[in-house]
């Protein structure tokens, strides 16, 4: 049987209005004056969120315009000055007065600036977490503010999200986190377009239907495109052409999508789905900002131990918390393992996890019960080796106290069981 539950019922996320925000910007606009600027909310909206909005004022941020467009230089008034390694010093400085401040138990960092042009990755310079430091303590130009600000997050052990598509994550940084046994998730919101292709593409795939084509000839996200124009995000990447875009005032953030897929289906035949698609993507991006950060939570009080004839420790999640794919649009995922970019899947992943906080097992949607001839002979009683343990979970929710519940009925994706740990605080 189906049972409907608000995950926020099983009590194990933190509520968004436990949240404590804060954070960085070159502009040091007060958020009142930047959400009149952005455009985005009705005006009517606005006027009711201004009293609360314009009490919050970003912090100095750290700006280096080789890493930006060009036409942020005007706004970026709010900088941190110094070398590399004094505006590390700084944000490391910033989250420890925050925390201290606001009483938080936790912080989370996750980037939504301006998108960064690639940074090159050499040998020397950031291919590992001592030579990240070392090049950071030199100075080397080469490093990018987004790298910084992962590498502060990281040495204050605060989970690092990064929602922009450049490569913050250079080798140095992953062996950075994966040392201090510290979370980091990426890359780039997947927000309405790119979510609907993945899912597209995987029901045309899955209905044995084989696209060959999917043209986005696209108006929109005019500041990401106007940025990939310019220059410096171009340095020693050529592109085959060059796609102006300019901003269209009356259209405002509204973003307009018109994607084109194409498929070759049976006897050389060919079908083609065309998809329009408006709307204010930064109102899409804003709920998975709050998803990455609610999940990335969770996931660090996570803990699996795999079943096997010797004894193993709990273990927490991989540094690279892939976990996360369903809502990025490049998943980041631990060296040598696979990429999964199939919506469905992704959404099954996060789905199944939360069930096993619950000690509930995976969800196969095979439901056989329902499927046989003989339907008399079906066993609700579920042998003892996978039987969840409905008091640990009972108690659980009642006193919300640490708990271990028994995952061996995950045999199909681990050939020894594991149990899985969820601790509750
Ligand atoms: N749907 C979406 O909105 C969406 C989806 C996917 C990814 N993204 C990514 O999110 C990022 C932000 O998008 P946006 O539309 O909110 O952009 P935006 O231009 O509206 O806001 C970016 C803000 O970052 C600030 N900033 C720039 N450099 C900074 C730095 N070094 N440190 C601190 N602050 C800095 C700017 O002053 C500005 O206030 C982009 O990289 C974009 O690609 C957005």
């Amino acid at each position: 049987m189906d049972y409907r539950n608000p995950t926020t019922s099983t009590c194990f996320l933190v509520n968004p209005n436990d949240i404590v925000f804060g954070g960085w910007d070159i502009s040091a606009k007060n958020l009142a004056e930047s959400m009149e600027r952005a455009q985005v909310l009705d005006y009517d909206l606005q006027r009711q969120l201004k009293p609360i909005m314009e009490k919050m004022k970003p912090l100095p941020a750290i700006y280096d315009k080789d890493f930006i467009a060009a036409n942020q230089e005007a706004r970026a008034d709010n900088v941190i000055t110094g070398t590399k390694w004094e505006q590390v010093e700084q944000i490391l400085k910033n989250i420890r007065e925050f925390k201290e401040k606001n009483q938080v138990g936790k912080v989370i960092i996750l980037w939504t600036a301006n998108t960064e042009r690639f940074s090159d990755i050499r040998v020397g310079l950031n291919d590992t977490s001592s030579n990240l430091l070392k090049s950071i303590k030199e100075n080397a130009s080469e490093i990018s503010p987004s790298t910084l600000y992962a590498v502060a997050s990281i040495m204050e052990e605060c989970a690092y999200i990064n929602g922009s598509p450049q490569n913050t994550f250079v080798p140095g940084v992953i062996e950075l986190a994966e040392k201090n046994n510290v979370l980091i998730g990426g890359d780039d919101f997947k927000s309405g377009q790119t979510k609907f292709k993945s899912v597209l593409v995987d029901f045309l795939i899955g209905a044995g239907i084989k696209p060959v084509s999917v043209r986005s000839p696209r108006a929109t996200w005019w500041m990401t495109w106007w940025l990939l124009t310019q220059s410096c995000m171009l340095q020693e990447r050529k592109p085959d052409h060059c796609v102006v875009i300019k901003y269209v005032p009356y259209v405002k953030d509204s973003k307009r999508a018109l994607d084109e897929y194409t498929s070759e289906i049976m006897m050389n035949g060919k079908s083609t789905i065309v998809v329009h698609n408006t709307c204010e993507d930064s109102l899409l991006a804003a709920p998975i900002i709050l998803d990455l950060i609610v999940l990335t939570e969770l996931c660090q009080r996570i803990s699996f131990k795999i079943l096997s004839s010797s004894e193993t420790a709990f273990q927490p999640f991989n540094s690279v918390l892939s976990v996360l794919s369903y809502l990025c649009k490049a998943p980041l995922v631990p060296k040598g393992t696979p990429v999964v970019n199939a919506l469905a899947r992704q959404r099954a992943c996060i789905e199944n996890l939360f069930r096993g906080c619950l000690g509930l097992p995976p969800v196969n949607h095979l439901d056989l019960e329902h499927k046989l001839s003989d339907a008399a002979s079906w066993c609700t009683e579920q042998p003892e080796k996978v039987r969840v343990d409905q008091e640990k979970v009972n108690g659980f929710i009642k006193s919300k106290h640490d708990a271990a519940f028994d995952w061996t009925h995950c045999r199909g994706h681990c050939p020894q069981g594991a149990a899985m740990r969820f601790i509750d605080n």
